[in-house]
């Protein structure tokens, strides 16, 4: 059978001052539709970069990304992407900013975007401003936007970073809901460990730059998981002590 997402061979040389920098080095990844990956890597490792690789936005200098065989060479509207910091426009609505991402609009544009407002859990704020919402809800109306066009692949680069604790456990039950519900492909990176395990089957960590895969951890750990389970614990530890194992230091991690 024909690879779904593909990515083969990618390698990807920035050049900075006169000088090349190395920042990707032979990423091979295979990811089947409807699989929830997530990738975790130390800060600068490439994962950004990789994501905006996959996304059309950049090009890889060795190497290709293939969706169903094609290879993506620019942005599509079959791989929507959220980016870390909300990018919604501040004078724009709610459903403005919704209706923004709907690439062809058609007078059922309204039913749609109203579906994904409450997709999103907006019912009530579709007139709203972003400035008149918390992060997390601007987080939510930046999914509800990538996920207007109903791509088959979702991109999403650390987009809870900046929700506190709180939110954030609240959206990564958002995300897996509208994975199960929509069967969206989903690719999220993260350097929380702790988010990748509750939401991934699989778990790719990534060495430090130039940013090569180190390991691909397999979870198949039903839904919804438990935060306190054995087998829970067992795999955060494992990555954590993969994770840590090439900082060389001394500080011994323990949980
Ligand atoms: N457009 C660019 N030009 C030159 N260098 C770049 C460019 N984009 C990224 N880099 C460099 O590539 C390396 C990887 O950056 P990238 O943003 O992919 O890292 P990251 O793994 O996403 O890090 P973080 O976890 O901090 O977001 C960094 O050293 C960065 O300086
Ligand atoms: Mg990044």
């Amino acid at each position: 059978m024909e690879p779904f997402l593909n990515i083969q061979h990618v390698q990807k040389t920035f050049s900075l001052s006169g000088s090349n920098l190395e920042v990707l080095r032979d990423i091979d990844l295979d990811i089947p539709e409807g699989s929830f990956y997530s990738i975790v890597g130390a800060s600068g490792c490439g994962k950004s970069t990789l994501l905006r690789i996959m996304a059309g936005l950049e090009s890889a200098t060795e190497g290709s990304v293939r969706l169903r065989g094609r290879e993506v060479k620019e942005p599509t509207l079959e791989i929507g992407m959220i980016f870390q910091e909300s990018r919604l426009f501040p004078w724009l609505s709610v459903r403005e900013n919704i209706r923004f991402g709907i690439f062809k609009t058609s007078p059922e544009d309204r039913q749609q975007i109203d579906e994904h407002i409450k997709l999103v859990g907006l019912t009530g704020f579709e007139t709203a401003l972003p400035g008149q919402l918390s992060g997390g809800m601007q987080q939510r109306v930046s999914i509800a936007r990538a996920l207007v066009n109903r791509p088959d692949v979702l991109l999403l680069d650390e987009p809870f970073g900046s929700l506190d604790a709180f939110t954030r456990i609240n959206m990564q039950q958002e995300i897996l809901k509208i994975w199960e519900q929509e069967k969206t492909t989903i690719v999220l990176v993260t350097h929380d460990i702790d988010e990748a395990v509750f939401l991934a089957d699989h778990i790719v960590l990534m060495s430090r730059r130039p940013g090569t895969i180190k390991k691909i951890v397999k979870s198949d750990m039903a839904h919804p998981r438990k935060r306190s389970s054995y087998e829970y614990t067992r795999l955060r530890n494992e990555i954590y002590q993969e994770f840590f194992a090439e900082f060389k230091t001394d500080i011994e991690y323990s949980i």
